[in-house]
């Protein structure tokens, strides 16, 4: 029988934790190691999930040869250069989103796992999520027509994330503010959906009004963000991301962030598919029917389906989700929206 892969993971936060549930659910790959600065956080890490190995610089894990892929949860400014010589180590990598800081950095890194024949994965859980996967094959067989437009929402009234050492406010450390945190979230979710549409231009404004909501030395990033973006097959989508917002009571109340409201619509010529609550709206003969859809919540989570992927891929037994070329278009989507929002006009889109 063929070994279990090992895995690292670097980074023991929510996330870390989330992919160590996944590896222990699934049972396909063996937790190896893991890599984390700050002791308490590593020591309890180490106590709950008993990786084989453990560190506190990351570079050591890299230098284990008998890991072969590890799950980056580094803050935003880590990815890049932890990604980077993971795959310069041969390992395979499943990095936590934002895939990187920019555009130019994931290029770099789609060109060292392709020249290296190595397996590099943005991590989205909520592509695998049970409403994902049935409104995905909805549009796959053609029951939403022609996708033209798509709307992407992930708001918080009160959910300014600060981070180890605040740095999810500090532009240098994350790259920006709740467009890059998670406004990737929404804005994948529905280009996935649409069947990753290559994009052409965008026009958006970003925001700061909410930094008196946090007390952090340094919060010069945006706390909320407007886009509408083109897509060369005609398509279009509106985003919307907030951290912070005087939000309406239509956005629910949540334990934490105040008001969330996490949603994806898309719209076709014969059918609207709403994620959340996961809904089709069809055409029938000219008139618009509601189709309640329910998806099957008891199968395993997003998390341990695409870890489940992530392995299947470095095996050769499965098709990856998402891939670096994937992972640098949505980061020229990122990078045109800032670049949009401080020109004050729509920009284009070019690929890098
Ligand atoms: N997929 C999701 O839904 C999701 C949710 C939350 C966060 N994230 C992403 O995960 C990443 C981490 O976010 P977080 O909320 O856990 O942040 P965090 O600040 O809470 O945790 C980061 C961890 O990295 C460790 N660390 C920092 N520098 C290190 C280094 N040089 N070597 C080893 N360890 C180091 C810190 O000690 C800390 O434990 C971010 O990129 C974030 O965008 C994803």
């Amino acid at each position: 029988m063929k070994e279990k892969l090992k895995l690292g993971i670097i980074g023991a936060g929510w996330p870390g934790q989330m992919h160590a549930q996944a590896i222990r659910a699934g049972g396909e790959a063996n937790l190896y190691g893991c890599a984390d600065l700050d002791e308490r956080r590593r020591t309890a890490f180490e106590k709950e999930y008993a990786p084989e190995k453990s560190f506190a610089d990351y570079h050591e894990l890299l230098q284990d040869r008998r890991v072969d892929a590890v799950i980056i949860c580094l803050p935003n400014f880590l990815h890049f250069p932890a990604s980077l010589a993971a795959l310069e180590a041969g390992k395979h990598v499943l990095c936590e989103k934002p895939p990187t800081m920019n555009a130019a950095e994931m290029k770099v890194l789609r060109e060292e796992a392709t020249k290296r024949n190595l397996v590099y994965f943005f991590s989205r859980q909520f592509r695998f999520t049970p409403a994902m996967r049935l409104a995905k094959a909805l549009v796959e067989e053609g029951r939403l027509g022609k996708i033209y437009h798509a709307k992407a929402t992930f708001v918080r009234s009160r959910g300014i994330p600060v981070g180890v050492g605040n740095w999810f406010t500090e532009k240098k450390r994350s790259g920006g503010g709740a467009l890059i945190d998670i406004g990737v979230h929404a804005l994948d979710s529905v280009w996935y959906l649409m069947g990753t549409p290559r994009p052409s231009s965008v026009s958006a404004q970003v925001f700061r009004n909410f930094d008196h909501l946090v007390k952090v030395s340094v919060f010069d990033v945006e706390d909320a963000a407007y886009a509408f973006i083109r897509f060369e097959n005609g398509a279009v989508v509106q985003l919307e991301a907030s951290w912070a917002g005087n939000l309406p009571d239509d956005v629910p109340p949540r334990k934490y962030f105040g008001r969330e409201l996490i949603n994806s619509t898309i719209f076709g010529t014969k059918g609207t598919v709403r994620l959340n609550p996961l809904t089709l709206f069809e055409d029938k003969n000219g008139e618009l029917v509601t189709v309640p859809l329910a998806a099957k919540e008891d199968e395993p989570n997003g998390f341990e389906l695409q870890l489940r992927n992530f392995v299947g891929s470095i095996n050769g037994e499965s098709e990856p989700v998402n891939n670096a070329d994937q992972a640098v278009a949505l980061m020229e989507m990122i990078d045109a929206i800032y670049a949009s929002s401080s020109a004050g006009r729509e920009v284009p889109i070019v690929a890098l």
